[in-house]
């Protein structure tokens, strides 16, 4: 087919040989054509989409890496320095032709061909939460990820590279070495953080260079830009494979929890994007730290998977100041924040109601449930409510409220995807203080007492309840110090809708 596409055909049907697909479909998605198949003997059917019709239509398909602890370095292998040690300068994937493991690395070579050819973005694990991945230095690849998460382009992406030559590669002005330590682009400051803490859930804030290789897109108009080095092996091999840095927000629809999972991503993003890795749940689960160390002090940004007290101990960060908003400017001891009166982020359907840890609660007052079940209204075609506890160490099953039926039975028959995600959802009923009255459908998830699982689980939790009908969770918050219950307090305090003490 020759010629430009006439802007008012919205769809049209061309038949061709099936082989021919492969190589068409790329042509057509960097115009912002989408197809739909129908095959019919050798030849197939394409209805071509015009731009406007582009994000509904779009087929998602999930593809599976086949990757655990056992075979993960099939995905690649650091290139050692002369003395042995990894310097995280080289990453290596195998080529082609040497390699036995093609079945586990050919969904990796698919979605790099997809970065490299189209402008839809790519859905991938991190260690930290599912990111949707484009190439950071094009243009129109980075607006096809705001185009598909429904976000307008004012906020900053971090951009994920595979290796630090990738990372010297564009911040190095043409007349520096990168491999000289006086000429090194990454300012000193960073060097004992990322010999710590890189791979990982750390993202750092370098100056970006002028003029930048970096799409504008990617920075929202600011002299710096985010970046960091996934632990991950199945990214840094697919970015590697794309052969360009990635810039990459959560996977998740504007204002929703962040996915941890492939199924959370399709759940949002489906007909929105073509391709989704699959490699598994995401073991952190919460994103990564952000820091600027190009200030004086250096501060952190936003707490995630590097705790502070680790970064504390990093020579030159000992001062380092938190500048995000923790318990003691948002746990206001008088007044509940008033729902409704906040920007929604990390937000499930439910209503979230967080118990500060502070306040010490022996288990969830069974007057805040009343009256939060009674302000919900009726639902069509549904009879009674759902209420739903998230327990995190103090609290008793079920947050203290009588139930009936939250036994080891309901919890055996969940999934195994469930399972990998480390939490089961008991499912019962909340009854009235006669013990058979019943007032509500109750739902519960104990995340457990260590801080890290609770991390892991937490999106998942919240994504899971909403799945199963709740109108209102109850979550007991965990005490925010130094840990990683810092990132999961600032997660839920985004998400709540009240939070008490
Ligand atoms: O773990 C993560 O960081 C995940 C995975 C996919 O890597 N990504 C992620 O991206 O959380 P996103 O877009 O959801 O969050 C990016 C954060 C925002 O808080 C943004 O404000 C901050 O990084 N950020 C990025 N560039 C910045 C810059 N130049 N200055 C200040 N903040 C920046
Ligand atoms: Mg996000």
């Amino acid at each position: 087919m020759k010629g430009p596409l006439c802007a008012n055909i919205k769809t049209l049907t061309v038949r061709f040989r099936q082989s021919h697909l492969p190589h068409l479909t790329p042509i057509l998605q960097r115009r912002h054509i989408t197809t739909s198949l129908q095959t019919k003997s050798n030849l197939t059917a394409v209805p071509l989409m015009a731009p406007a019709m582009t994000t509904s239509t779009m087929e998602t398909r999930i593809l599976k890496v086949k990757v655990d602890a056992s075979n993960i370095q099939v995905l690649g292998h650091w290139k050692d320095s002369e003395n042995g040690t990894n310097n995280l300068d080289t990453w290596e994937v195998p080529t082609t032709s040497a390699n036995q493991n093609e079945d586990i690395l050919s969904p990796l070579r698919e979605a790099a061909h997809h970065l490299r050819a189209t402008d839809i973005p790519v859905a991938f694990p991190t260690e930290t939460v599912y990111g949707l991945g484009a190439d950071a230095t094009r243009s129109a690849a980075v607006k096809g990820i705001y185009a598909a998460k429904g976000r307008p382009s004012d906020n900053p992406l971090i951009v994920h590279v595979c290796d630090l030559s990738m990372l010297r590669s564009f911040i190095s002005s043409p007349s520096q070495s990168s491999e000289t330590q006086e000429n090194d682009p990454i300012p000193e400051i960073y060097h004992p953080l990322i010999t710590r803490f890189w791979p990982g859930p750390l993202t750092i804030l370098l100056p970006n260079p002028s003029p930048s290789r970096l799409a504008p897109e990617v920075t929202a108009g600011l002299p710096t830009f985010g970046c960091r080095m996934p632990a991950s092996a199945l990214a840094r091999s697919l970015i590697k494979l794309a052969n360009a840095p990635l810039a990459a927000p959560s996977a998740n629809a504007s204002t929703k929890p962040s996915p941890t999972a492939a199924q959370h991503v399709l759940d949002d993003l489906a007909g929105r994007i073509a391709l989704i890795l699959d490699g598994g749940s995401c073991s952190v689960g919460v994103e990564s730290t952000v820091v600027d160390g190009l200030c004086s002090p250096p501060v952190v940004l936003r707490p995630g998977g590097v705790s502070l007290e680790e970064i504390r101990s990093v020579p030159g960060w000992e001062g380092v100041e938190k500048a995000y908003k923790d318990q003691a400017e948002v746990g206001s001891k008088t007044a509940p924040r008033a729902p409704g009166m906040k920007y929604k982020h990390y937000s499930p359907k439910a209503r979230v109601v967080l118990y500060e840890a502070e306040g010490g609660r022996e288990q969830v007052p069974g007057a805040d449930v009343r009256e939060a079940v009674e302000a919900v209204g009726e639902k069509e075609g549904r009879k009674g409510k759902t209420v739903a506890v998230i327990r995190t160490g103090r609290w008793p099953v079920a947050g203290g409220l009588r139930s009936q039926g939250l036994d080891g039975a309901a919890a055996a028959k969940d999934s195994e995807d469930v399972a990998e995600i480390g939490f089961v959802v008991r499912e019962g009923k909340w009854l009235d203080e006669d013990d058979t009255t019943v007032l509500a459908r109750l739902l519960e998830i104990d995340l457990g007492n260590d801080v890290k699982g609770v991390a892991h689980g937490l999106f998942a939790a919240l994504r899971e309840l909403d799945r199963r009908g709740a109108d209102v969770i109850f979550v007991e918050g965990v005490s925010d110090g130094d840990d990683i219950a810092a990132a999961v307090m600032n997660r839920l305090r985004k998400a709540a809708s009240d939070i008490r003490i």
